[in-house]
């Protein structure tokens, strides 16, 4: 079955077309730009960047695919959670095809199609799995029961890590979001330059990354500027090493405590080439597997919803067209 997936929750505008969630024929996305200069996703602009480029994506997408509307077996859309307005872009848009068309529709949660992006790629994956999700809104530790079935054993009290790695880019005059920008300039300094802070929670699988950011930020008021110009990489290594440690030590200990072989990341975040190696090679050293979406699949794109709506359909069979979108939607209950 091929399914049209459209995901327009936040500044990207995507649409794929996805074999029977595990074969990409097109997954085309356009991040916005317009959002730069304001240092920030601007809502309403989002949404009427959407509804401009909308429809030529979703006509790109068949285009590559070489498929026809004809051809879509299922359409599957982003409800939520995300940025209101343009939720409903792309959510009213694929409920127009599928009512238009007379074709099966899901509604998807953003979350799982994150986490779907792993299932899609790895058919070696174990169904029961943990999945650190690591995006710009969402830092949690799940354990994955089986497609559907989720347990949420961990999140951030305050930022998520994509959130603090954008004001911390923004802080170093890195662009917004500079989360892959600071990872870049991270690999030539030094993770041991300087020890930022590391939250202790009472809830051991929470997350706080607040605390850091404000470290940062009265670290870097301090500096002169030959000093930051001298020390950037090593500033940009040690704060992104600080972050990572919380994510490799929490992740590890839950595979370790619930005895759970499989683990992966997804989020943008899970592109972050240090968590990555870190994760691997420690889950590695206790005999456990780490699998992480490639580059294109971590952040914001349409194929893990085409997946997701898949998964969803097959276990429960299509939705309901008077979905609405839910900018604060759980991934459980
Ligand atoms: O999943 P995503 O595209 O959007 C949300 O659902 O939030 O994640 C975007 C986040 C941004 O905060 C971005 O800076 C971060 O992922 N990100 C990275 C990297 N690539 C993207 N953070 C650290 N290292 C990267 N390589
Ligand atoms: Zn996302």
């Amino acid at each position: 079955m091929l399914v049209l997936g459209i995901e327009t929750s936040c500044d990207e505008t995507s649409a794929a077309v996805v074999r029977d969630g595990r074969e990409i024929l097109s997954n085309i996305i356009l991040s916005q730009t317009v959002h730069t200069r304001f240092g920030g996703v601007i809502p309403e602009v989002a949404s009427r960047e959407h509804i401009k480029n909308i429809i030529p994506i979703y006509e790109e997408a068949l285009e590559e695919a070489k498929v026809s509307l004809d051809d879509i077996g299922l359409v599957a859309a982003t409800m939520g959670p995300g940025l209101v307005g343009p939720l409903l872009v792309g959510l009213t848009f694929a409920k127009g095809i599928a009512y238009s068309r007379k074709l099966p529709f899901v509604p998807v949660n953003h979350l799982e199609g994150h986490l779907s992006a792993n299932i899609l790629e790895h058919p070696d994956l174990d169904k029961h799995h943990i999945t650190l999700i690591v995006s710009g809104g969402h830092t949690m530790l799940v354990e994955v029961k089986s497609f559907g079935e989720y347990e949420i054993l961990g999140q951030t009290r305050d930022d998520a890590a994509g959130e603090a790695f954008d004001k911390v880019a923004k802080l170093m005059g890195l662009g917004y979001p500079g989360g892959a920008a600071l990872d870049k300039l991270a690999q030539q300094g030094d993770p041991k330059f300087f020890r930022f802070p590391r939250a202790v929670m009472k809830q051991e699988y929470e997350f706080s990354y607040s605390g850091l950011k404000t470290a940062v930020a009265i670290y870097l008021e301090k500096l002169k500027p030959e000093e930051f110009e001298e020390h950037k990489a090593d500033i940009a290594a040690s704060f992104q090493e600080a972050v990572v440690d919380v994510l490799v030590k929490k992740t590890l200990r839950i595979a370790e405590e619930k005895n759970i072989r499989d683990v992966t990341i997804s989020g943008g975040v899970a592109a972050n080439s240090r968590l990555r190696s870190r994760l691997k090679e420690q889950l590695a050293k206790k005999k456990r597997r780490l699998f992480y979406p490639s580059i294109a699949l971590c952040t914001d794109n349409a194929a893990m919803i085409a997946a997701a709506g898949f998964y969803r359909f097959e276990k429960s069979g299509p939705g309901e067209l008077i979905a609405n979108a839910i900018p604060y939607l759980k991934l459980v209950g």
